[in-house]
């Protein structure tokens, strides 16, 4: 918009206050406005340190390695921690609870990529967040004011009393841990865990095998279940202990070894971003027995994916919104995704589109080469505003990517 445009439309807007009211106040208001440049007949900029639907500021360089490594930038610390967030409360939907919780813990919060997205919608449960990294705690307890956090050592306990949460997360971190470890962190989270508390964490599961490891190194992980490879051979990762390396898991062996800790409820494939998703109880007992235990648990295949338009944070003042993205399944099929804003369905679409620059970065999958999907969505009877954006497949409720958009309209503030 050139500068003679954006004169008028801020006297247009004047005279129209001027009209409508027509008092000596509203003249005050309207060259006090001007004075403060307080129009927002421009398009809004969304503030460069705080994030729609995120208030909080983005965690350093260094911290972003740490948890993710080189290829960690703001922008993917931000949407795959929307995501993951969504991704917990449905998985925790379709295993049958709601996220209605008294106390939470992140354990292995890392910088807060998950947590902070978990005030939103308000609410009056208490979170906690503990990990070994030092900076990151202390980032977080400066940073994530509605959270406690604490330092935990690499092997237990917590520096809680027994049965204190009743959900417990731990994204991205047993996919660290060797088999020594991880046993002792299974019990320790049984006892923080109230009885018939949720527990779900992650795993490298079978696409991370086939994607990354040696024919001769998966073949050791289907035979065993389990395999620790020394990602670093000197020191550990971005400041983090050397026993911290890289880990996979086979579905097999989690139903058996974990199913030893706790109930399994779910196990969705590629539920947590890439990685597997898997959400479990801890046993209730009462004068009769143990307490509503399932048989078995749901087992999901879903697709992976991303949501490339709209980017985050972008400000979308037309009355139609476009959407654009990839999603296939490794497992093969034709996807139909449903797409939601808000939680409120607003189109669905069959992914069929070619895509060979996703097929070039995941060479074993045949689905890849189909993976894109494009639609427009009609957005005039949103609010202006912040608005969330996920797609899932149309047989379940657990979403393969999520992003934060805002609606703005013309008008005086
Ligand atoms: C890949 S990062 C994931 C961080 C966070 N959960 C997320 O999703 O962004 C793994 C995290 O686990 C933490 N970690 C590693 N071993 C741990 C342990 N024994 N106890 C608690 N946290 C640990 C690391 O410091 C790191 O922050």
């Amino acid at each position: 918009m050139n500068w003679g445009k954006k004169f008028w439309k801020v006297c247009a807007a004047s005279i129209r206050i001027l009209f409508r009211e027509g008092t000596r106040s509203y003249l005050r208001q309207v060259s006090e406005k001007i004075r403060r440049r307080e129009f927002t007949i421009l398009e809004p900029k969304v503030p460069s340190n705080s994030v729609l639907g995120s208030p909080f500021p983005i965690p350093s360089d260094f911290l972003l390695r740490q948890i993710g490594g080189p290829g960690m930038t703001p922008e993917i610390y931000l949407q795959s921690g929307c995501t993951l967030s969504h991704q917990i409360k449905q998985g925790m939907h379709v295993a049958g609870r709601d996220f209605d919780f008294k106390s939470v813990l992140d354990w292995g919060c890392g910088c807060a990529r998950v947590l902070r997205w978990l005030c939103w919608p308000k609410t009056k449960c208490r979170f906690y967040g503990t990990d070994i990294s030092q900076e990151a705690v202390e980032w977080c307890r400066k940073n994530i004011p509605f959270a406690k956090f604490e330092r935990n050592n690499p092997l237990p306990p917590l520096p809680f009393p027994d049965g204190s949460f009743d959900l417990i997360y731990g994204i991205s971190v047993l996919t660290h841990l060797d088999e020594a470890f991880q046993f002792a962190w299974l019990k320790e989270l049984g006892r923080v865990a109230k009885p018939g508390a949720i527990i779900i964490l992650s795993t490298h599961g079978d696409i991370f095998g086939q994607l990354f490891l040696s024919r001769l190194e998966y073949e050791r992980l289907s035979k065993k279940g389990f395999l620790y490879t020394k990602a670093v051979e000197k020191g550990g990762v971005h400041g983090l202990p050397s026993f911290y390396q890289t880990t996979f898991h086979t579905r097999q062996y989690v139903e058996n070894k974990w199913g030893k800790f706790f109930t399994l409820l779910l196990y969705a494939e590629h539920g947590a971003k890439h990685q597997d998703l898997i959400v479990m109880e801890k046993a209730k007992f009462d004068k009769t027995g143990m307490v509503g235990h399932p048989k078995s648990y749901v087992h999901l295949d879903l697709p992976i994916g991303h949501i490339e338009d709209p980017r985050l944070n972008t400000v979308v003042s037309t009355q139609q919104l476009s959407v654009r993205g990839w999603a296939f399944r490794p497992s093969g099929g034709t996807i139909q995704l449903d797409l939601f804003i808000d939680e409120r369905k607003v189109g669905s679409l069959t992914v069929d589109a070619n895509r060979s620059d996703i097929a070039q970065n995941y060479p074993t999958y045949p689905s890849a080469n189909c993976s894109g999907f494009s639609t427009t969505i009609q957005i005039n009877d949103l609010n202006a505003g912040i608005h969330i954006l996920s797609i899932s497949e149309t047989s379940n409720s657990i979403p393969i990517s999520c992003i934060h958009f805002q609606t703005w309209t013309e008008s005086l503030r």
